[in-house]
């Protein structure tokens, strides 16, 4: 299985790279941003429960992310492999990770890690805030939070992958196609 995770902040490009490549290498994309925001829209339990998070920009809790991944996940067992979009966000989100993939017997194959810096951020967010409707690109000090989140407890998660020599560091910036192409060279030297 070819298993990615598609790692960066708040508007690095995750959900626009990932379209990119589900197609060509024929992958599952699971972002678990989208999961959450379509249990938002249907108001189910766990959607008014990540709701209270979402809005605010924090993280939803680990329990609750890992079980609704880990159900994803199963439910794709046959698949040729994941891109994994905005997840792990934690230290102990990746242990579980690892944990369900040894189950499978499969492994994550590579972080590949958009890195763009902060002010390029907010103005991507800012901008995708007139027409996403996501309330947690209206506002800028929403957006500052996400960032900080991101830096002080999602961040460390590169060093997890490093550990294991997976994780591959791509310049987020440039066109889109620029930056699909850094990412295709880097799965095709694995
Ligand atoms: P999530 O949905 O994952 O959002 P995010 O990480 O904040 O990132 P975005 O989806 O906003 O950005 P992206 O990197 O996908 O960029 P995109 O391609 O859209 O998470 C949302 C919330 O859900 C979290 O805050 C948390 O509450 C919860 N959550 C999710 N996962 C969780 C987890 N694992 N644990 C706990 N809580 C979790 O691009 C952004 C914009 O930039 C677009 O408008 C795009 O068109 C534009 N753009 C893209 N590439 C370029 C480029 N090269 N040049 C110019 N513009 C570009
Ligand atoms: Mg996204």
């Amino acid at each position: 299985m070819l298993n990615i995770v598609l790692f960066g902040p708040p508007g690095a490009g995750k959900g626009t790279q990932s379209e990119r490549l589900i197609e060509k290498y024929d992958l599952i994309h699971l972002s678990t941003g989208d999961i959450f925001r379509t249990h938002l829209k249907e108001n189910t339990p766990l959607g008014i429960l990540a709701r209270t998070f979402m809005d605010v920009g924090k993280l939803v809790p680990d329990e609750v992310t890992i079980e609704m991944l880990k159900a994803e996940v199963v439910l794709h067992s046959n698949a040729k492999g994941f891109i994994f979009d905005g997840f792990p966000r934690t230290n102990a989100q990746a242990e579980a990770l690892d944990e369900l993939l040894q189950s499978l017997s499969t492994e994550i194959s590579i972080m590949l890690s958009l890195e763009v810096e902060e002010e390029e951020l907010k103005k991507r967010l800012l901008g995708r805030a007139e027409v996403s409707g996501r309330a947690d690109d209206a506002d800028p000090v929403i957006i500052e939070r996400r960032i900080s989140i991101y830096n002080q407890d999602t961040a460390p998660v590169k060093a997890f992958y490093q550990a294991q020599n997976k994780l591959t560091a791509i310049q987020g910036t440039g066109t889109i196609d620029e930056i699909t192409h850094r990412l295709f060279a880097a799965i095709d030297a694995l």
